[in-house]
């Protein structure tokens, strides 16, 4: 099976945790193909809240609503994909960027839903570069910060160019590599704690509920 298909079966398995009249909806290739299956039982819910403008323009497409998140006030299910994730629960999340909104909706969310293929399940998170998001002004002293704590940040870049990546919410994201991370919820607090971090995508303090896992025997399910 392809990568894409592990994806695809993730995708479709989901469809089972869809619960409530909202949904939360994550950001990247797997939540697309989530995307494409939710778009198929639109009718038994009522909108969606989207964690990047790019799925709620996906949403959209399907004619599915899109809410503001101050307009709602809960929802059960958020489901998402994870650069990695582990034994606990624990992710990296913000390879597309999303991080922030992926981790706002998350935390209003009942339940998280992780849909990811095999290749995501690490014993210790760190080989992905973790994400950050950083107010521009300070990408130079949060970096400095960064390397402090062990990590080697290396600020984001629009592909093609020498320009800094700039996210949904006016940040710049600073990929920091060479971290193992064996106290996932410690080092979220402490990069947290940075001044101009807007958020990391360090999801431990509130992982995944559920990881729903592709593989080639077929669809693994994790509970926390
Ligand atoms: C988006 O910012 C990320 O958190 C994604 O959820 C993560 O990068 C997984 O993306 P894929 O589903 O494309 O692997």
């Amino acid at each position: 099976m392809t990568q894409d298909e592990l994806k695809q079966a993730v995708a479709r398995s989901a469809i089972a945790y869809v619960e409530g009249d909202i949904i939360g909806v994550g950001t990247g290739s797997t939540a697309n193909f989530f995307i494409d299956e939710l778009a198929k039982i639109k009718d038994r819910f009522k909108g969606t809240v989207a964690s990047s403008e790019a799925t709620a323009a996906r949403l959209r497409g399907h004619g599915i609503a899109v809410l503001d998140l101050n307009d709602v006030p809960e929802i059960a299910v958020y489901i998402d994909g994870a650069d990695e994730i582990n034994a606990a629960g624990a992710m990296i999340k913000g390879g597309g960027a999303a991080l922030t909104r992926e981790k706002i909706v998350a935390s209003v969310s009942k339940k998280f839903v992780c849909i990811a293929d095999g290749s995501k399940l690490v014993d210790t998170l760190g080989k992905f570069p973790l994400p950050v998001e950083v107010l521009p002004m300070a990408c130079n002293a949060v970096a400095r910060q960064l390397a402090a704590l062990g990590g080697q940040p290396k600020l984001r870049l629009k592909a093609g160019t020498n320009e800094a990546f700039v996210t949904d919410n006016g940040g710049n994201i600073l990929d920091v590599a060479g971290l193992s991370i064996t106290d996932p919820v410690a080092l979220e607090a402490q990069i947290n704690q940075i001044v101009g971090v807007i958020a990391v995508g360090l999801f431990a303090a509130r992982g995944a509920n559920v990881c729903l896992l592709g593989t080639p025997e077929g669809v693994r399910t994790l509970t926390y």
